[in-house]
Order: structure tokens, then C-alpha cells, then sequence
């Protein structure tokens, strides 16, 4: 009798697999939206035989893209207390995708010669109504220079950023938002980077190869953010402390003092003691024989290429 059960069952089983049906045997439900497996033991609380009762339910996926939850429950009644262990293995809706790190290639100018002592100035957290005068110092000069502008100051900015780049400068993104990406989740990083990114080249007409960290903060979401933006992570190997101190002999000097061959230095284009000791810096720099280029030429210059996602500080 019982093989007999067991026979019909199997074909009522295989029928199903061949129609896709969702069959209910006493009120067990097969979910059509959700692959689940459910393991339940129930010992009843007898203390000679135990009665055990094993609960399946399987259905097959309906989207098979979708995340999949796999929960495995085990409940055991004895004398004691009810104890149940659940395990669960969730695949997130939003796991990064990474690729690999694409290169950034050399840029397209020729201002480099053998021999020559390079320094790259670089100026973050603007524009701002200082940015202008700055233009006029380096232009003047005849000297070049790095921007890691905000991406939330690109909209209102686009004339001065694209005088940035007609003048020969480079412009990277300093974020959207100047938020430390220390403890930034990967989606929050790649959503602030690229919202950066898109207004940088929404108003300067060019996509910035380069991102420099707010408050130099590293964190695995910034280098994932860095790779997916295709963009190179640009620390320093000079800081003049422009913002602490604001005083314009204080920054020359920290800067001359500091400043050698190969060197990022690090100041800020928002504050009026900045570039008020650049009228100084930049022709005394020069003056001592240094060509004041921009960051990609800097660090190009003896290597290929840059990569995404990586940080650089010094030629
Ligand atoms: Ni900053």
C-alpha cells in the first residue's frame, strides 16, 4: 500500500515538473516569486518516541536574476525550551561591481623637457572670486596649473573653468559635496563622485581624469568610486597649511622652504592670502629654475600612464 502511495506521488511529481503546475499538498504553498528552503524538525515532546515531522517546499525562481535568499530553519521542541537556528545568506541588491582599472594616458602637451625641475601647484574647494586673479598670476607667469574644483561650484563657474582649460590648466574634481568619504558607503561614494564628475564636464566641456580626496580621507569606497569614475586619486607631498594659517608671508614661506623637484603642493583657491602669496610663490618658484606644470603632467612624466583607483602624491 505504502509503495503504491509512494509510486503515485513520484508521478503526480514528474507530471508537475513537465506542466510547471504549483501543486499544494495540505496547505503547503509553493512561492512562485522567492526560492526558499525550509527545514523544519519538530521532535515532540514525548519522552520515549519522538514524532518527526521534515517540511519542504521548493518552487522554482521566477526571475532568476533576481536576489536570491536561501533561509534554513531548524527548530527542535524538547524538554527544554524551543531553540531555533536560522541562517541566512543574502546577496545584496547593490554589490559593486568592480572592473578593471582603466589607464589614463599621458596629456596631450609637450611642456616637459629632459632635465627639467617640475613642480605641480594645485589649488581645492573652489572657485571662487579669488580664482580669477590667480589666473592672471599664473598667465602672467607663464606657469601652469592644477584646480580640484567642487562639483556643486562647476554650474554657477563654467566661464572660469573653461578659461582654466583654454589657459592650459588642469581641473580635477574635489567631490560634489566636500564630504569625507572615510566612512562612505560604496553607492553614496560613486553617487557623489559621479554627480561631481557629470557638473565638471557639464560646465568646463572636458571629464576630469583626476579626484583628490576631501581631507586626503582614503577609504576602499573612495578607491571603488575612483575606479568606476575612471579617474586617478591625487594626494600631496607639500602642505603649507594656507587655510590654518592665512597669512600670506607664512604660505610663501612654508613653500619655498618645503617646495623640491617633483613635488604636489597643496593650497586652496578660496582664500585671499593664498593667492596673494602666490604673486611671490609662483615667479620665485620659477625663478629656481622649476617648470610649474599641472598634476597629470607631473606624474606622467615618467611613467606611461596613471590608474584608475589608485593614489598618487609625488612625480
Ligand atoms: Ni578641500
Amino acid at each position: 500500500m505504502k509503495k503504491k502511495i509512494s509510486l503515485l506521488m513520484c508521478l503526480v511529481l514528474i507530471f508537475s515538473a513537465f506542466t510547471g503546475c504549483d501543486i499544494n499538498f495540505n496547505g503547503i504553498t509553493a512561492p512562485t516569486t522567492e526560492k526558499s528552503t525550509t527545514a523544519a524538525v519538530e521532535a515532540a515532546a514525548t519522552e520515549r518516541a519522538a514524532t518527526t515531522q521534515v517540511t519542504t517546499t521548493a518552487a522554482t525562481t521566477a526571475a532568476p536574476t533576481t536576489p536570491t535568499t536561501v533561509t534554513t530553519t531548524i527548530t527542535t521542541t524538547t524538554k527544554k525550551p524551543a531553540t531555533t537556528k536560522e541562517t541566512t545568506t543574502k546577496v545584496p541588491a547593490t554589490v559593486p561591481t568592480t572592473k578593471a582599472p582603466e589607464k589614463i594616458k599621458k596629456p596631450d602637451t609637450d611642456r616637459i623637457k629632459d632635465g627639467d625641475k617640475i613642480i605641480a601647484l594645485t589649488f581645492d574647494d573652489g572657485p571662487s572670486k579669488y580664482t580669477a586673479r590667480l589666473l592672471d598670476i599664473l598667465e602672467e607667469n607663464g606657469a601652469h596649473a592644477t584646480f580640484f574644483v567642487l562639483g556643486n561650484r562647476a554650474k554657477n563657474n563654467s566661464e572660469l573653468l573653461k578659461r582654466m582649460l583654454d589657459e592650459g590648466h588642469e581641473i580635477g574634481s574635489h567631490t560634489w559635496d566636500h564630504t569625507s568619504f572615510a566612512k562612505l558607503s560604496y553607492s553614496s561614494a560613486l553617487e557623489n563622485m559621479k554627480k561631481s564628475t557629470n557638473a565638471i564636464k557639464k560646465a568646463s566641456g572636458k571629464k576630469p581624469v583626476l579626484v583628490r580626496p576631501p581631507y586626503g580621507a582614503m577609504s576602499d569606497s573612495l578607491k571603488y568610486a575612483a575606479t568606476m569614475q575612471d579617474q586617478a586619486i591625487i594626494t600631496w607631498s607639500v602642505d603649507p597649511r594656507d587655510w590654518d594659517t592665512k597669512n600670506p608671508d607664512t604660505v610663501y614661506n612654508k613653500i619655498m622652504s618645503k617646495a623640491s623637484n617633483g613635488d604636489i603642493i597643496l593650497c586652496h583657491d578660496i582664500h585671499k592670502s593664498t593667492v596673494d602669496a602666490m604673486e611671490r610663490v609662483i615667479p620665485d618658484l620659477i625663478d629656481e629654475g622649476y617648470k610649474l606644470v599641472t598634476v597629470s603632467e607631473l606624474l606622467t612624466y615618467e611613467r606611461d600612464e596613471l590608474t584608475a583607483g589608485k593614489v598618487y602624491s609625488k612625480r
